[in-house]
This record gives C-alpha cells, structure tokens and sequence, in this order.
C-alpha cells in the first residue's frame, strides 16, 4: 500500500445537485403526467386556455420526465458512479458545473416554450433550434467531463457501468445533432433539414435510439453499479455483460422503422427494424438475467431491503417491457396495437416500471452516501414509496392494455356491408373507464414521489457534506 495522499476527494458536489433535481423533476413531470391523465377523464380541465392544452402540456410532461427527471438521475449517477470506479476525481468542477446549470437552463427552456406553442413538432426533439444548440454544447461538455475522468482513472479496467453509461452519452449526442439538423426562419422557428420519408425515417431513428440509449443503455449503467452495490454481491457474470453489451448496442441502432410499420417508408426497411427488434430480445433479456441473478445468495435481503426491491422490481419490468417490445413491432401485431393505448401502457411499463424504478432506488442508495449519512433518515418511508410505486405501476398499464385492445378491436370491426362496426366516439367512451383507472394509478405513483421528497428532506437536513467527501479521501488513499 502507497502512502501517497490522493490530491483532491471526490466532487460530490455535481451529484448532490444533480440528485436533488431528479426528485424536483420527478414530481413536477410526473404531476404533469397526473393532469393530462386527468385531462383525458374531464377535459374541462383543459381550462380553455391554449397554453393548457393537452397538446401542448403532453410533449412538456415528456420532456420533464425524460430529461429533467431521468437525465438529471443519469447525469448525478453517472458522476458518481465514474469517479468511484475510476478512483479519481471528475476531471473538471467547473465544466461538470457547467453542465448542471446548463442542463437547467434547457428545462427551464422547455418549460416556457413548450407551453407558448414553440416546438419543432417532432417527438422527444421538439425544442426550437436555440434550445437545440444549447443542448448540445451541454452534452459535449458532459462527454469531456466524463471520458476525460476515465481517462485519468487510477484503475486498470474501465468497469462496465462506464461502457454503458459511456454508449449513452456518445450516441445521444449523435442522436441529437443528426435529428435536429435544420435552417431556422426565425428565433422560434426552424424547418428540419430533411423531407418527406426522409425526415420520418431519421426522427425514429433518433426517436426510437432516444428509447434504446437514453431509456435503457443510460439506466443500464445504473443498474451494473448499483444492483451489486446494494445486493453486497459481485454481479453474477462480467463476461455477459461485455457480450450484453456489444450485443444491445449493435442491435439497438437498426430497430427504429418499428415505428413506421405500413408507412410511406420502403416496406424492407420496416421488415429490417421488425427482425432487428425481434432479435433484440436476447441481449435485453441477457442484461436482465444477470442483474437479477446477480442476488444469487441475497434474496433473502429483499424481505427487509426495500431499495433492494426498488432495484428488482425495476428489472423485472424491464423484462416485462423488453419481451413486450419486440412482440409489438411484428407487423401483424403492430396492426393492432399502433394508435393505441396499448403503446402507451408499453411506454409506462418502461417508463415507470423501469427507468423510474431503477432511479429511485439508486438515489436512494446514493444520496445518504454524497450527504454523509450511513441511510436514508427512514426505512419504512421507502417502504411506502415502493408498494405506491408498483401499485401504481401496475394500475396504469393494466388499465392501458385493456383500453389498448379494445380500441384496436372496436377500431378495425367491420360490418357485413363493409361499413365501420363503431364511431371513433364509441371507442372513445369505452375507454373512460380505463382513463380513470389510469389516472389514479398515476397519482398513486407520483404520491410515493412526495414520500421520497420528504425523506431526502429529513436526510440532507442531518447531513454532513464535507465529511462525506473526506471520507472518500481516505477511500482514496486506502485503495492504494
Ligand atoms: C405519475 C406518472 C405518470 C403519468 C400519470 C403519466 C401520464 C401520461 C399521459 C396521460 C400521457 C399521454 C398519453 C396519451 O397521449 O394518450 C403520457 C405520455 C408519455 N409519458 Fe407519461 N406519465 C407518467 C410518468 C412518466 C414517466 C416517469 C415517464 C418517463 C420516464 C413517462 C414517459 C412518457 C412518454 C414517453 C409518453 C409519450 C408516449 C407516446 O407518445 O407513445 N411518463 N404520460
Ligand atoms: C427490446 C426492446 C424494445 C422493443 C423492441 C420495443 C418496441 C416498441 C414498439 C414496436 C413500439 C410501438 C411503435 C408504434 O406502434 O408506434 C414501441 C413504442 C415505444 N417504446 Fe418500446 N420497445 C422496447 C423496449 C422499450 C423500453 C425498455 C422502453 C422504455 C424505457 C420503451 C419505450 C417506448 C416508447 C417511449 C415508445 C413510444 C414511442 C412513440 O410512439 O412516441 N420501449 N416500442
């Protein structure tokens, strides 16, 4: 062991930032998921107001959820995750502080844009070409930070959660300046830079990527640190992960014209993302098998660990989405399901299931870490967060499957004569119910949000920053 003092500790500072946000966001996004939901059941609460549309308030309830919320939990995550694995510190305070607050400035963007009626119009890319430009610097900056500290990591291997983390912040950028290429006309409004089927095609090759890196590849980087961390358990199998890896990443990029089944787009382009979809099922059922096994000898812990069980849970529904997934993108499947609530409830079993699942319980493992806290201030809180979690998990996409059929089967019934079986209407109102039903499991599962605020309230106010980062001094100093 080398007696040489480790220049800096830890900059703990960036995740603490980034972490408290992912809560702020987290309830804010999935408040505003609550209200459209509840636009749907009584649309009186569209307020006559253009502003409170559903229109607009939809595309900000998805840029808050995916970005705000998940990209904050990915940003924090990531920082943490990078300088204890490469046992150093980030390679720049001032660049990884640029990238908080700029992060901010574009959801703070979003927020008064999206509302105004300013957008792009295309799917999960609709911030207006300033906000698109800010965007991308800041996620330059956040490769530099990142790559940059691997580069100077003081640990021979470059641990897995890295890669993955490191695919997503790559691809990501690619993603975004590919998609968002396109000549502004003026201050808010730009024209894309592709047409017709051109344009469709790249918008899902980003739309669907934007899914396959931000929502999975990101998370999983999560899940490889922080699954064996709370479990005490190495994971299960480093050489799956490797070929876990490789194998997603390949496969994800061709996947995307599954959202452009019977569509102007060359009808073998749509059979390539069908069977790229398909075989997709193995590397995601690949890294879902070894997360979980990875509890071999544990699983006992799960019956007092309810961060354990965020963390399980999550990746339960993951491989509940991810067999989902590819079943949808068969055309004769997609026939049915496309249009529908269907894909919503798919969405949400990814969206809640999994991306918020697995970031609760990481945040919930990591915050009493970067505030000097050996747990959060209660247990059983948590406990309350995970069964309002998955109750509420569960209510929504089992309320959107049922809707989702229905609507396909009233939508496609066809008279003897030829004529339409059912009015769009009558499919409308088949479908209250499960409106209702959906909107009350949101609002359970954004209640468990309020709990989880409250506990890192209690946490942090008993918290010891600086101690928190002197210990990671000693870390440091004693992994030498
Ligand atoms: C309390 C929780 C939530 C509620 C009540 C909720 C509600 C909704 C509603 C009502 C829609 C519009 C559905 C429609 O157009 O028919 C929607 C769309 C969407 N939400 Fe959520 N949401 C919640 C959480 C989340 C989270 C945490 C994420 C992501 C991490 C997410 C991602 C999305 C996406 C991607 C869409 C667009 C789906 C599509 O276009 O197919 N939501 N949400
Ligand atoms: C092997 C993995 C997966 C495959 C093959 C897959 C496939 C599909 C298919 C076929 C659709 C419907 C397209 C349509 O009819 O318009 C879809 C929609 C969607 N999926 Fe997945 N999925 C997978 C995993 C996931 C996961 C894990 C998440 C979330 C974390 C997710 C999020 C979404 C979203 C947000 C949409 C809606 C896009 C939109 O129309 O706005 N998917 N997916």
């Amino acid at each position: 062991m080398s007696t040489a003092i480790s220049p800096t500790a830890y900059n703990y500072k960036v995740v603490r930032q980034f972490a408290i946000m992912t809560v702020v966001w987290g309830i804010l996004g999935m408040g505003l998921g609550v209200f459209i939901a509840s636009q749907l059941v009584w649309p009186e609460l569209n307020l006559g107001l253009e502003w409170t549309t559903f229109g607009r308030l939809r595309p900000l309830h998805t840029n808050l959820v995916i970005f705000a919320f998940g990209g904050c939990a990915l940003f924090g995550t990531s920082y943490y995750v990078v300088q204890r694995t490469c046992q150093t510190r980030l390679i720049s305070d001032s660049l990884a502080s640029f990238t908080f607050w700029g992060w901010q400035a574009v959801i703070v963007g979003a927020i008064i844009t999206l509302p105004l009626g300013y957008t792009t119009t295309k799917e999960y890319a609709e911030l207006e070409w300033p906000l698109a430009i800010l965007l991308a610097i800041v996620w330059v900056t956040y490769g530099i930070v990142f790559f940059g500290t691997i580069t100077k990591r003081k640990t021979k291997h470059i641990y897995v959660g890295n890669w993955f983390y490191g695919a997503f912040i790559v691809v990501t950028a690619m993603l975004h300046i590919v998609n968002h290429a396109s000549l502004p006309v003026s201050f808010f409004k730009s024209y894309s830079a592709y047409a017709g089927a051109t344009d469709a095609m790249i918008q899902w090759w980003y739309g669907h990527n934007a899914v396959g890196f931000f929502l999975t590849t990101g998370f999983l980087g999560m899940m490889y640190y922080f699954v064996p961390k709370q479990a005490e358990r190495p994971i299960y199998s480093y050489r799956l992960s490797i070929v876990h890896f490789w194998a997603l990443i390949t496969l994800y990029i061709w996947a995307g014209p599954h959202h452009l089944h019977y569509t102007a787009l060359p009808d073998w382009a749509q059979s390539l993302g069908m069977a790229m979809s398909i075989i997709l099922l193995a590397p995601s059922w690949g890294g879902m098998i070894n997360g979980m096994m990875t509890l071999s000898g544990a699983w006992h812990k799960l019956r007092t660990d309810p961060i354990l069980r965020f963390l399980v849970v999550s990746l339960a529904f993951y491989g509940m989405s991810t067999f989902e997934g590819p079943m949808m993108a068969i055309k004769t499947v997609n026939a049915l399901s496309h249009y529908t609530d269907w894909t919503i409830g798919h969405v949400h079993a990814g969206a809640l299931g999994w991306v918020a699942m697995i970031s609760i319980g990481a945040m919930y493992h990591m915050i009493p870490k970067v505030y000097g806290q050996k747990q959060m201030y209660s247990t059983g809180l948590i406990n309350v967060h995970f069964w309002l979690a998955t109750i509420g998990t569960v209510l929504y996409i089992a309320s959107m499957w049922v809707n989702g059929i229905t609507q396909g089967l009233m939508w496609r019934a066809i008279n003897d004569d030829g004529t339409l079986t059912y009015s769009f209407v009558e499919a409308l109102q088949a479908s209250h119910p499960g409106f209702i039903v959906r909107a009350l499991g949101g609002a359970i599962f954004a209640s468990g949000m309020l709990f989880m605020a409250y506990n890192v309230f209690r946490t942090v106010r008993a918290s010891n920053p600086v101690e928190a980062e002197a210990a990671t001094k000693i870390a440091v100093v004693g992994a030498h």
